[in-house]
């Protein structure tokens, strides 16, 4: 059974008004819905001021004589200022919730022709919001005004995926975010383009916190930065990137760094500072090597990002900030939650939307477009297009995806490479020796990271850090060992870098608690700290 036709709307005072035999001369919007022959409007729902009672009886009379089907019914709707936005929305809002429509059996039609302007935009508004489960019906008079003729009308749907036309800019709106988010980089990695697909829908749709996780160069910084400025290009953030790396923030200064402090709350405070989360308010604040923050300052980002308010140090007055967090880790989050070292509710709070980036061997089909495009950025920096010789190109490009590439640093390692290239190509032209030269390079490199660890340990003379009579006592079984992990970090970055290094395995099958501890103590049995082995 065909659904029945309801009509909502304003009764128009001027547009239906008339009360003498000549109104039927002329076009009355809401009269004229029942002057059509083909289409019987089962009801009309016609609002009106107490004021226009008269005026709406009559509107009604007319209408049951044209249409003696369509019944009217008259709702009175006292408004002090049919012109007040808020007061004309919340007496609608309040009416259609109350409504008990019934979609399965009758279909709406929201009348906008009559009624002041912020009427008709509330209307509009409320079928938009699905508060009206209908469409918006538009009528217009006849081009000659005679006796009878009801003009015509339109129904328009606000559900703009059912315009075809409107769908296929969505559509390529989607696609040029993609490749926004891509640089412009066609790339052919099915999963990685999935993932970027998803990025798109939620950087544009969501405020909610974000993790990227992957290794070094994966481009966990570079798509936070693309995502921020495809919020910027919709306006949907009015504030700034703040970007700061969580392995360089240190003991005292990092809570203060972040959350700010009071002039006075420690020695050297000597003014108010705003921190970077007061910075990054209505923007975005990229956390990088999130794992790194200690858990007091964990503690209190918690607060901020689910309450967007927290205290500056050594201040008793909250601040209020509202940003949206974005978090990069390349450790595996999980394990420092269950070691104890991260907090288990913040993991759960950035952990909403996580998206783990590929590295570049785990999507060998994407080097060559990468390549293409960075050879191409390379040209425009340095004002003269290179390009490769066919033979050169696919010899890289072997290399480049076969298992004896790394990427151990990914696109670092990437744009370095291409850029060396680049930079020695003779008249733009990358040749076979080139080629050659470049890929020797980047073997040596990554052989020489592999071997990191052990040729480090080599080098190490165990007389500089431990005392003469004590090294004399040492079996060499304890010798070799404790050469190799002074040597390790000697290279590393942190304690916890070394940490991570020399109890690699441990870690992962989670059986160390706390591996930078672990080092500590043990470099305690030998009068040694990190402080110590980090100050020469
Ligand atoms: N899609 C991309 N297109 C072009 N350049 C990229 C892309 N992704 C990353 N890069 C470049 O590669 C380099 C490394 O990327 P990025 O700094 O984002 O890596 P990361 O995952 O944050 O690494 P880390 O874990 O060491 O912080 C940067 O110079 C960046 O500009
Ligand atoms: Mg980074």
């Amino acid at each position: 059974m065909a659904k029945k036709t309801v009509v909502i709307g304003f009764l128009g005072s001027q547009l239906d008004a008339g009360q003498g035999a000549g109104r039927w001369e002329k076009w009355r919007p809401t009269v004229s819905l029942a002057q059509h022959e083909d289409t019987l409007i089962h009801r009309v729902e016609l609002l009106h001021s107490p004021q226009h009672i008269r005026l709406a009886e009559r509107v009604k009379e007319d209408i049951t004589s044209v249409s003696p089907d369509t019944e009217v019914r008259l709702i009175e709707m006292a408004l002090a200022d049919p012109w007040d936005f808020g007061e004309v929305y919340a007496a609608l809002y309040d009416w259609v919730k109350a409504y008990p429509f019934k979609p399965e059996r009758e279909q709406y039609w929201a009348h906008i022709t009559t009624g002041t302007h912020v009427a008709q935009i509330c209307m509009f508004l409320l079928v938009e919001a699905g508060f009206i489960p209908g469409v918006l019906l538009q009528t217009s008079p006849p081009r000659k005004q005679t006796h009878g003729n009801p003009g015509t009308y339109t129904l328009i749907d606000l559900d703009l995926s059912r315009y075809d036309i409107l769908a296929q800019r969505f559509e390529q709106e989607h696609r040029d975010a993609q490749a926004f988010l891509k640089s412009g980089i066609p790339t052919r990695n099915k999963h990685f383009n999935a993932l970027i697909d998803e990025i798109e829908r939620v950087a544009v749709r969501s405020t909610a916190p974000i993790l990227f996780t992957g290794p070094t160069g994966a481009g966990k910084s570079h798509l936070a930065r693309r995502m921020f400025e495809l919020k910027k290009a919709r306006h949907q953030v009015k504030g700034l990137f703040v970007e700061v790396n969580c392995a360089t923030l240190q003991g005292d200064g990092a809570a203060s760094t972040l959350f700010g402090h009071k002039k006075g709350a420690f020695t050297g405070a000597v003014v108010d500072r705003p921190g970077l989360l007061c910075t990054a308010h209505e923007g975005v604040l990229f956390l990088d090597e999130i794992g790194e923050l200690g858990l007091d300052e964990q503690a209190m980002l918690l607060k901020a990002v689910e309450e967007k308010r927290f205290y500056p140090v050594g201040s008793d007055k909250e601040v209020a900030s509202d940003f949206q967090l974005i978090a990069g880790t390349n450790r595996d989050l999980r394990l420092d939650v269950a070691a104890g070292r991260f907090r288990e509710d913040l993991y759960a709070r950035v952990n909403i939307w996580s998206y783990e980036l590929p590295g570049l061997s785990q999507r060998t089909e994407d080097i060559e477009p990468n390549v293409d495009h960075l050879l191409a950025r390379s040209g425009v920096e340095m004002g003269r297009a290179v390009r490769f010789n066919a033979e050169a190109k696919s010899m890289y490009m072997r290399f480049a995806q076969s298992s004896e590439a790394a990427w151990l640093g990914n696109f670092r390692d990437l744009t370095a490479s291409v850029t060396r290239m680049a930079t020695l190509a003779e008249g733009g032209r990358i040749t076979t020796d080139l080629v050659e030269a470049e890929l020797q390079r980047l073997r040596w490199m990554w052989q020489r990271a592999d071997h990191d660890n052990d040729a480090a340990s080599e080098a190490v003379d165990l007389s500089q850090w431990i005392e003469p009579k004590t090294l004399a006592d040492m079996d060499l079984f304890d010798r070799l060992q404790l050469q190799a992990v002074i040597g390790v970090c000697l290279t590393a970055k942190s304690l916890s870098d070394a940490g991570r290094r020399l109890f690699d395995r441990s870690r992962e099958q989670r059986s160390a608690v706390n591996d930078a501890d672990r080092l500590r103590k043990y470099l305690a049995k030998f009068g040694l700290s990190w402080q110590l082995l980090t100050k020469r």
